[in-house]
């Protein structure tokens, strides 16, 4: 990597946070080697920054996101997530300094619990996934795939490594929630920080992604395969994270192709697409950051050590999000070669209509909240697809029968709406995260995502090296 060519890190946004003490037992640098790259960064580029969990959480659920990038500097500690990572990820990131190195610390019966995906950095400026045929995932599985690679000569044993999407192979209890079945390695997300989450529009927990990597790894440039928004989380490690404006949303990848990676030194034409970029944003140990993946975004590791991130992927209440969230496969708005699968996508609206029905429905949903979500219904009938308004009407109908209903029996529609939504078994796999590429899995459980409307039970004290300093589930209780 060129020290001489590439503008340096300059002083930014986050650089008037003290991070003393900020290391999450992930024992990896937190300061960047002097002289490192950087992407050249104008003013006008640079991310809004919050310094409160109240106006991070703000952001996230009521605000749209489209051409922005807000940071929460120190947003780990903020909005306690310090435990998040697994322990034995943690143990395995702090004893080494390189992915190739954490992923030989990891005992043999975590490279089997654990599945994920592995992506080499070999070929300047662009990712390419190490894959196999058949099989299934395991850390286990693409870690033998490595080394017969590198033992073949077909991948440099020093090329720069990604692991993406790392979660449980099967679903579990998760620790904080209890009965509640989840894939997502992380013992508690932003999700769980607010019960306002659970009746937002849609919110991706059971299925989230850890992110490991190192210098030159990454996520090159796409679109998501839904036009949501992510909130990523940064324990450890250094990050240039770029979005492309909405108005170039087709043309940056028509021009640049979809996983182009932006590393260094940096080329004539990367420069010139990072010209274009609307926000570039260093992040840095401790980050949590909001963004919309339905712009182009790409994202590369610099520093030395370890990186180690995750993502949950949200829908906030707000209207302007949800008409963002309804051009989803809608070919004028996304790039086609990042669509989902269209019954996916069904599910995924069913999902939505039954989480805003069932907040509306809630007695106990907050005014503020409430006139939010009627102005997302508003919008959905109005400007969705043909299977949206199928479900408005489907909706309409059950409204009408209710009523009619009711006259006998004072029914309530909130029970019947969730009851409908939790009972549905399916085959699905959202996938949130930097990459932002479907890979259906062959999950036949159902998604446990944002449906529980029950109070949550504390179950912190059963994970082992675990804890709750900050009183998460209060803060839980409280709302
Ligand atoms: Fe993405």
């Amino acid at each position: 990597m060129s020290q001489h060519a590439d503008p340096v890190v300059p002083t930014l946004h986050t650089l008037d946070t003290d991070l003393d003490g900020i290391d999450y037992n992930c024992r990896q640098p937190l300061d960047l080697p002097e002289n490192e790259p950087c992407w050249p960064i104008r003013p006008d580029q640079r991310p809004e920054v919050v310094h409160t969990a109240e106006e991070f959480m703000n952001a996230c659920l009521f605000q749209p996101h489209v051409d922005r990038v807000v940071v929460l500097p120190d947003g780990i500690r903020l909005l306690k997530q310090q435990d998040a990572i697994p322990v034995s990820l943690r143990q395995a990131v702090s004893q080494n300094s390189n992915v190739r190195g954490f992923l030989s610390a990891l005992s043999a019966a975590d490279k089997e619990s654990f599945k994920a995906r592995l992506w080499q950095y070999s070929s300047k400026g662009q990712e390419s996934e190490i894959r196999f045929k058949g099989g299934t995932k395991t850390i286990a599985a693409v870690s033998t795939i490595l080394e017969e690679k590198e033992n073949e000569g077909k991948i440099p044993r020093d090329a720069p490594l990604y692991i993406s999407e790392l979660r449980w192979l099967n679903k579990v209890e998760h620790p904080i929630c209890k009965g509640e079945k989840v894939k997502t390695a992380t013992n508690c997300d932003v999700y769980d920080f607010t019960a306002l989450s659970r009746k937002m529009p849609f919110w991706e927990r059971s299925e989230g992604g850890i992110f490991v990597g190192e210098r030159g790894g990454g996520s090159g440039l796409h679109v998501d395969q839904c036009l949501w928004s992510n909130i990523g989380k940064n324990w450890s490690g250094y990050k240039l994270f770029a979005v492309w404006p909405w108005s170039e949303r087709h043309a940056i990848l028509d021009d640049a192709g979809k996983g182009k990676m932006l590393d260094f030194p940096l080329a004539e034409d990367t420069k010139s697409f990072l010209a274009r970029a609307r926000v570039m944003a260093v992040l840095r140990p401790g980050d949590c950051y909001v963004f919309s993946g339905g712009q182009p975004h790409a994202a590369i590791i610099i520093g030395d050590g370890i990186s180690i991130s995750a993502y949950e992927s949200i829908v906030p209440a707000n209207p302007e999000a949800i008409g963002t969230l309804i051009r989803t496969n809608c070919g004028k708005d996304h790039w086609k070669k990042c669509w989902m699968d269209d019954e996916e996508l069904d599910e995924l609206y069913e999902d939505v209509v039954g989480a805003v029905q069932g907040a509306l429905k809630d007695p106990s949903t907050e005014t503020k909240l409430r006139e939010r979500l009627e102005m997302c219904v508003d919008i959905m009938r109005r400007d969705g697809d043909a299977e949206m308004k199928k479900l408005w009407a489907e909706e309409d109908r059950k409204a009408m029968g209710m009523d009619k209903m009711s006259q006998a029996s004072e029914g309530s529609t909130a029970t019947s709406t969730r009851s409908r939504s939790r009972s549905r078994s399916r085959s699905r796999s959202i996938r949130s995260g930097a990459n932002g590429e479907v890979k259906a899995d062959a999950s036949s459980e159902g998604s446990t995502h944002g449906t529980s409307p029950e109070p949550r039970k504390s179950n912190w004290d059963k994970i082992d090296g675990f804890r709750d300093p900050m009183g998460i589930c209060d803060v839980i209780s409280a709302n």
